[in-house]
């Protein structure tokens, strides 16, 4: 029938690097199309914060605290929340020592190995689809997606949005090893710098957000003449 989607379930599949804009855009294509909405990166932050709370340091320990944990999330994408037994950590996982940590639970592969089976296990719940975003999700997490994309963006550009998220909290110096760092440590265990077989490569640099929403939802098939 004409007008109708194809796919009854969409699952659209989002990676890139810190400050690419990944957050916002997914968000927007999501509350566009009317489908959930997966941050994967809160699920390591939210991980993290758990590591930071009970003051762990030794990998095997801090995957098996990791393996026990309740995550709970709402993935509605106008209001997406994040739990972590029973604490809502929504706001706690944005701050500077969870995100200067992150890289070491994220790089922990048995922890890897814990989150990717619950991501899988949220996007196969999700009745009408779901965005997920993340650093592995077009090659590991959703590889049979119906739409992928690696969303990328000049480094000082990325240095600039994650400055203007985080205003004056945070100096430059600290907003710059966040973003190019992080990336290179991140790189190590998630091949996200290059875009795999099949993955659309979206260049927000030169773009505004409404912008890389329009491109995003333009290679739905259902959607590209609406
Ligand atoms: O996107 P973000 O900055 O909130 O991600 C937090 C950390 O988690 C970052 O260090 C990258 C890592 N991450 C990952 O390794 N794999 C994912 N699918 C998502 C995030």
């Amino acid at each position: 029938m004409p007008g109708l989607p194809v796919t009854e379930r969409l699952v659209i599949a989002i990676d890139g690097p810190s400050g690419s804009g990944k957050s916002s855009t997914s968000r927007g294509v999501a509350d566009r199309l009317g489908l959930a909405y997966l941050d994967t990166g809160a699920m390591y932050r939210a991980a993290t914060w758990l590591v930071l709370h009970h003051g762990l340091t030794d990998p095997d320990v801090v995957a098996s605290r990791v393996a026990a944990a309740a995550m709970d999330f709402v993935t509605d994408p106008s209001a997406p929340t994040i739990s972590i037994d029973g604490t809502d950590v929504t706001e706690a996982i944005r701050a500077p020592e969870v995100s200067r940590a992150v890289s070491s639970v994220a790089t922990n592969l048995a922890v890897r190995q814990d989150l990717v089976a619950r991501q899988q296990a949220i996007v196969a719940a999700a009745e009408h689809g779901i965005v997920v975003e993340g650093r592995d999700i077009t090659t590991v997490v959703a590889p049979d997606a119906d739409v992928r994309v690696l969303l990328v963006a000049d480094p000082a550009a990325r240095v600039a949005r994650r400055q203007a998220e985080l205003g004056d909290r945070v100096d430059h110096a600290a907003v710059t090893d966040q973003v190019i760092r992080r990336d290179r440590d991140d790189s190590t265990v998630a091949a996200f710098t290059e875009a795999a077989p099949g993955v659309t490569v979206v260049d927000s640099t030169e773009l505004s957000l409404e912008q890389v929403i329009d491109v995003i939802c333009g290679l739905v098939p259902e959607h590209s003449g609406a």
